[in-house]
């Protein structure tokens, strides 16, 4: 198995270019269902989970054709309706594929995703407001089985809780119902913005975009188009957040400020110095000591979830004490016991977790238990006093396009063995 060695006390310093969001990849691949037009996708990153989203398409009878960056989605004609449980398994976000389908053939087979380590991950909201646009919905041997055989009709949707997925899954099924739909309580994530934008180009016919009121007139069929994968600002958030515990000096290029209030507010109070330019983030720290700064995960434009473990890894170095509340998942706090094998000094009542800064880190043997948590290892590493060996990197690769490699480049001592 691959591991990541990370040698801590190096400062970060150079630029470092932020690649295409994978929460847009994945929608934006779904997309693709909706018309027997090539949907040309670019910016797409070099992700583990785009690669699977691909085969998931391919298994549909999609064709895949990569060009550097750009990818070309065609599905001009579609073999099967059924995401096997394997690829589901393996990749929750498969379920997006299941609004698509059922809007473009009348019926879906799609594995539940089951849980994941941050949480059971139901998908009643998607199933739900489905229903409510006329899909018959059964569940049958761990498959979600959906026929729409006259089509989808527009319906008014509330949903009773703010969720991504089950907003985009409702987004994309109702670009070719008959009617208008409305989204009402829809999430506002940049992601759900980008999926909009693009949908709109293939003819979609949507109002609201960015707001939490989504309204949708459907459209008799979608063309394809050439959308450029919206930058990821989890992975410029990250990168930010090294730059202020290495006490460094990044510049973020690609990054979007407007998609990252929340974080820089906190980035700001904990003392780096960020500035916002067109088309980058330049985001320095030369404090002696970073101050402890409250938080709490909601969804956008609050403080997004993806960046809790990475905040709260400098949160374990600043002076003072910082309360972190996590209201999305409710459990991503997997990172707290690998973080006090650092030397962290974390507690968890319910779904806050109570840091006490401390003077320093020491390296240490730690896993990864999902995505954001591992690269909180990678930064907790980049800090700390000797050498940090950070295993189950396989959860790293699913989302971050080439990290050590980004993070040599600007100074990090960070490279991948196999043991
Ligand atoms: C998306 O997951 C992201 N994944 C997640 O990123 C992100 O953490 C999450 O949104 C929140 O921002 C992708 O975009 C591929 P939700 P999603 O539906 O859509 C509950 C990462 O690290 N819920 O907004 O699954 C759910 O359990 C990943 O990149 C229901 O109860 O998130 C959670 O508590 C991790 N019923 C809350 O809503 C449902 O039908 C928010 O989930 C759906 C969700």
């Amino acid at each position: 198995m691959a591991k990541i060695l990370v040698q801590g006390g190096n400062r970060l310093e150079g630029k470092i270019t932020i690649s295409g969001a994978k929460n847009a990849a994945l929608p934006l691949i779904a997309a693709a269902l909706l018309t027997d037009k090539p949907l040309v996708l670019t910016n797409m990153p070099g992700l583990d989970d785009v690669q699977t989203m691909s085969n998931l398409m391919k298994g549909l009878g999609v064709s895949v054709e990569r060009d550097r960056d750009a990818v070309t989605f065609d599905a001009a004609r579609l073999s099967s309706t059924k995401a096997p449980e394997e690829l589901v398994r393996t990749m929750r976000a498969s379920v997006l594929v299941l609004g698509p389908l059922v809007a473009r053939e009348g019926k879906a087979q799609v594995a539940l995703p089951g849980g994941c380590a941050i949480g059971a991950r139901p998908v009643d909201l998607h199933l739900s407001a489905l229903e409510q646009m006329g899909a018959d919905i059964t569940i049958r041997d761990g498959f979600v089985e959906a026929v729409a055989p006259d089509g989808l009709r527009g319906a008014f949707i509330t949903f009773p809780k703010v969720s991504v997925g089950a907003t985009e899954n409702l987004l994309m099924a109702a670009t070719l119902a008959k009617g208008e739909t409305v989204l009402n309580n829809a999430a506002q994530e940049p992601e759900i913005t980008d999926l909009a934008d693009c949908l709109r180009a293939m003819g979609a016919n949507i109002t609201g975009i960015g707001t939490s009121r989504l309204t949708i007139q459907g459209v008799p069929s979608l063309h394809g188009t050439v959308h450029p994968v919206v930058a990821d600002r989890i992975e410029a958030g990250t990168f930010a957040v090294a730059a202020a515990m290495t006490r460094g000096d990044l510049l973020l290029e690609n990054a979007r400020a407007d998609h990252l209030t929340a974080p820089i507010d906190i980035l700001r109070r904990v003392g780096a110095t960020v500035l916002e330019q067109e088309g980058s983030i330049r985001v320095h720290c030369s404090a002696d000591t970073l101050t402890a700064t409250d938080f709490t995960t909601e969804p956008f434009p609050a403080f997004p979830t993806d960046l809790q473990a990475q905040f709260m890894a400098m949160m374990s170095i600043a002076s003072g004490t910082a309360v972190i509340r996590e209201t999305i998942f409710e459990n991503r706090f997997m990172h707290v016991p690998e973080l006090t094998r650092m030397g962290a000094s974390i507690s968890i009542n319910d779904r806050s977790a109570i840091v006490r800064g401390v003077g320093g880190l020491t390296g240490a043997h730690v896993i990864a238990t999902d995505l954001r948590a591992s690269v909180a290892m990678v930064l907790a590493g980049l800090v700390a006093e000797g050498q940090t060996e950070i295993g189950n990197i396989y959860h790293l690769d699913r989302g971050y396009d080439q990290v050590e490699a980004k993070l040599s480049a600007v100074g990090a001592s960070i490279q991948r063995v196999e043991s």
